[in-house]
């Protein structure tokens, strides 16, 4: 890595003081890094600590005449092989989506032509919020990345998404970055089902779970950097869609079905959706209304089709390679094994979804690889973003495509 130059912008979130450790630990891997502070960013950490620990000196003002002279806007973006934001505020992102430059920070942003890595952190309302959503959205399509935000406590006493990735996920996807990364599965295709699915009750109601998505777009992601073309058939979720992909979106177990069917044939399917086993069997047309003195309304379910074991089974297309997920409560790879028989996959990624294990919406997973009647693999516990990029390993590996 030595040799590589990243452009880190600090932005003014309380995590601010988390560019300290990621300095220091880009700094060990031998990979030059130069700050630019915002104002506020300069309020939560010490452009002093910043450059001890660079060993550069933090830039901080668009219009200083000493700064301009000897390193302009354009020139410190030039000069970095990529551009990181972390953390990357609200304020920022919506500065990036509508183009706006007025100080270094933003000024660079727009001024760059190298990769930008955003790693956002801030309230979760605030990254909930409409107006960050229609940012986030249009940044990808600007082809700007993303990697988290992570979930858990914040610092304003809330809980949920928008805290900072942890340094050691940002070096890592600094790093896949800096190096790009073989592109084992290229000229393969691949098909991705990720997320829950809603299944109508009437116009405005229905039955979903708890899935958020992450894992099915990580593996899309990193298909997509091995050089696979990637179809993602994702049901409702509330993250951004993967570069490099494209997405379908759906809503219901049989509207994925038809969006999976249509984009074969594939060569690799990966099917992380948790999909609903159960739909309602006549959905209203029109609102449920209570009425008085009436019972509730009994909701009778007839079962989904089985997408993986559709795909897995299929009479003339069925992919080289099919692989399911399994979310397990109880003995994790007795469940996992009878499960693989049942749908014809060939790998089944087991995790144990018990009260208090936090996979579902959560980032990390941990995960009994089981690949034919081969001994279980158990991967200790990981990133989300870590698994895909095992799993594509081995699926690169399976299909003798292996990184030269
Ligand atoms: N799956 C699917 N279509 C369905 C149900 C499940 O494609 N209608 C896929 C999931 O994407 C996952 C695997 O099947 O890859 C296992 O899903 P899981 O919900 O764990 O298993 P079920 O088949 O629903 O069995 P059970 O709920 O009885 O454990």
């Amino acid at each position: 890595m030595s040799g590589k130059r990243v452009l880190l912008i600090v932005t003014g979130g309380i995590a601010a003081y988390k560019a300290l450790e990621l300095v220091r630990r880009l700094k060990e891997r031998g990979i030059a890094v130069r700050c630019v502070l915002t104002r506020a960013a300069r309020e939560l950490v010490s452009p002093l600590a910043l450059a001890a620990l660079s060993g550069e000196r933090v830039h901080e003002e668009l219009f200083s005449l000493t700064e301009e002279a000897e390193m302009g806007h354009i020139r410190l973006s030039r000069e970095a092989d990529l551009v990181v934001v972390a953390p990357a505020t609200a304020d920022i992102l919506a500065k990036m989506a509508n183009g706006l430059a007025d100080d270094l920070a933003s000024a660079i942003l727009l001024a760059t032509d190298k990769p930008v890595l955003v790693a956002p952190a801030m309230n979760p309302r605030m990254w909930c919020h409409p107006a960050t959503r229609r940012n986030l959205a249009r940044l990808v399509e600007d082809g700007v990345e993303f990697v988290g935000p992570a979930e858990g406590d914040m610092a304003c006493g809330e809980t949920g998404p928008g805290r900072l990735v942890e340094p050691e996920v940002l070096v890592e996807r600094i790093l896949a970055r800096l190096a790009p990364e073989p592109r084992p599965l290229a000229g393969l295709r691949a098909l991705v089902t990720s997320g829950p699915t809603y299944e109508a009750i009437d116009p405005v109601r229905f039955i979903a779970n708890r899935s958020s998505g992450r894992q099915g777009h990580a593996i899309a992601a990193a298909l997509a950097r091995a050089g696979a073309q990637v179809t993602l058939v994702s049901g409702p979720v509330a993250i951004p869609d993967p570069p490099g992909v494209r997405t379908v979106h759906v809503e219901s177990a049989r509207d994925m079905l038809r969006a999976c069917e249509d984009a074969l044939p594939v060569d690799i399917a990966v099917c992380a959706a948790a999909v609903a086993d159960w739909r309602p069997e006549s959905p209203a047309d029109a609102k449920l209304k209570k009425e008085e003195g009436a019972p509730p309304p009994l909701l009778r379910l007839v079962e989904n089709p089985d997408i993986l074991a559709r795909l897995a089974r299929h009479p003339t297309a069925r992919p080289r390679l099919v692989v399911g997920f399994a979310a397990e409560t109880g003995d994790l790879e007795a469940a996992a094994r009878a499960k693989r028989a049942k749908k014809g996959c060939d790998w089944i990624l087991a995790n144990d979804v018990s009260p208090g294990s936090r996979v579902f919406g959560g980032a990390r997973n941990r995960i009994l690889f089981l690949a034919g009647d081969e001994p279980a693999e158990s991967w200790p516990e990981m990133p989300k973003e870590e698994v895909a990029r095992r799993l594509v390993a081995r699926i690169a590996a399976a299909l003798g495509r292996e990184a030269p």
